[in-house]
């Protein structure tokens, strides 16, 4: 018995005919799948051999119609600048130009098309043309311009409704720093002059004459404050004098001695927004000694050297630990105003060993030269 074995010799492998047909099937994907239309025509007669869906979707054939056309069914081939893109193409091997093209419902859009010549499948001349819809580019770019327009203003309208929003806050805490700095000391002051003339004695129509001015000043702040305006007594009647009349009339009612010296101080070189926050802040401070701390000897002092205004307010009083929490604003506002002007606040005080109040407020921030708009 004898075996017989056969044996099957595999094909040899043809890789260069392999990578051939890889790359072909890549070339027809990409022409395919383009977004961009894409077609190709022979060179000779013209006839659409190859067109993608985009070319089919720009033009309005189906791909089984376009193949049936030519050149002179999609293109005016008489228009110049067509004879002048297939002149140069010839010459250069390729060519741009803005052109017409003739869609299947008979109407013309204007295109910009690129259009190379090679030599196809047994080596007949074929050119392949991109053609991309110019008005349709710019729709495009409208849409995302307005898009982007859109985007712009809902971003603006949101940042004006924050500032506006950020205004209001900030009128609201001025309102309020206002109600509290100000007209709470004016009737303050007033009811304690009215206490003062409610006793029979020489000088009791005296206070309660003071009394009134004292009200009426308070009637006419809050008339300017609602009328948005915040008054600065300052300007006309100059800080040191009005810091001489609250102290003249606060020692009438109140059993302490106060003190004011302004060493070197020159006041014109200070600009008026931060000549009222001084006031305001002497203001607080000094009713803050009258109701809490017992104080028989205030001190207030204002001076200046090249670099900055120093205010100090010193009061041998109870003094009090400033650890501890409280419900005022008045201190917040002392430090909130100072702020407004880069004011460095110190309060210097224990229970039992009196308070010191000190303030330094660079020279650049308060000079008249600083910006007057400074809030705070
Ligand atoms: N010179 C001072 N001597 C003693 N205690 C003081 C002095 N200044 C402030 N204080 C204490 O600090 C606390 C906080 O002061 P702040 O001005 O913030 O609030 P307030 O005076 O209590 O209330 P508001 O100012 O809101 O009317 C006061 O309650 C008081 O206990
Ligand atoms: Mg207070």
């Amino acid at each position: 018995m004898t075996t017989s074995s056969i044996t099957v010799k595999p094909k040899p492998v043809d890789v260069k005919q392999m990578k051939v047909a890889a790359s072909d099937h890549l070339h027809h994907l990409a022409f395919d799948n383009s977004l961009l239309a894409n077609i190709i025509s022979t060179g000779k007669n013209g006839r659409i051999i190859k067109a993608n869906m985009a070319a089919c979707k720009l033009l309005g054939y189906s791909k089984k119609e376009l193949l049936t056309k030519a050149r002179k069914d999609i293109f005016r081939v008489s228009e110049s600048n067509h004879i002048e893109m297939l002149k140069k193409r010839t010459a250069e091997g390729h060519a741009k130009a803005d052109v017409k093209m003739i869609k299947r419902n008979g109407r013309q859009v204007p295109c910009e098309v690129t259009s190379v010549i090679f030599v196809g499948d047994h080596g007949i001349e074929t050119s392949i043309t991109t053609i991309v819809d110019v008005c349709q580019t710019a729709l495009k770019k409208k849409d995302k311009e307005i898009r982007r327009l859109d985007a712009e203003i809902r971003l603006k309208t949101s940042q004006f409704a924050d500032a506006v929003s950020e205004a209001r806050d900030q009128e609201r805490s001025e309102l309020g720093k206002e109600l509290h700095d100000n007209i709470n000391q004016l009737l303050s002051v007033s009811k304690l002059f009215l206490e003062m003339g409610r006793n029979e004695g020489p000088n009791k129509e005296m206070y309660l004459n003071r009394s009134s001015e004292y009200t009426m000043n308070a009637i006419e702040e809050i008339r300017k404050l609602t009328r948005g305006m915040i008054s600065n007594v300052i300007k006309d009647v100059g800080l040191c004098e009005a810091i001489d009349t609250m102290i003249r009339d606060t020692m009438e009612i109140h059993p302490v001695k106060i003190f004011f010296t302004h060493d070197n101080l020159i006041e014109r070189r200070l600009n008026d927004k931060f000549r009222l926050t001084l006031f305001r802040i002497i203001q607080e401070q000094l009713n803050n000694i009258l109701k809490h701390a017992w104080a028989s000897v205030v001190n207030i002092g204002l001076s200046q050297n090249k670099k900055s205004t120093i205010l100090y307010i010193s009061d041998n009083g109870i003094g009090f630990d400033t650890a501890k929490k409280t419900n005022g604003i008045g201190i917040r506002n002392i430090k909130t105003r100072a702020r407004g002007y880069k004011g460095n606040t110190t309060f210097t005080t224990e229970p039992g060993k009196g308070c010191v109040l000190t303030i330094s407020f660079p020279f650049f921030a308060s000079s008249i030269e600083s910006r007057q708009a400074v809030l705070l």
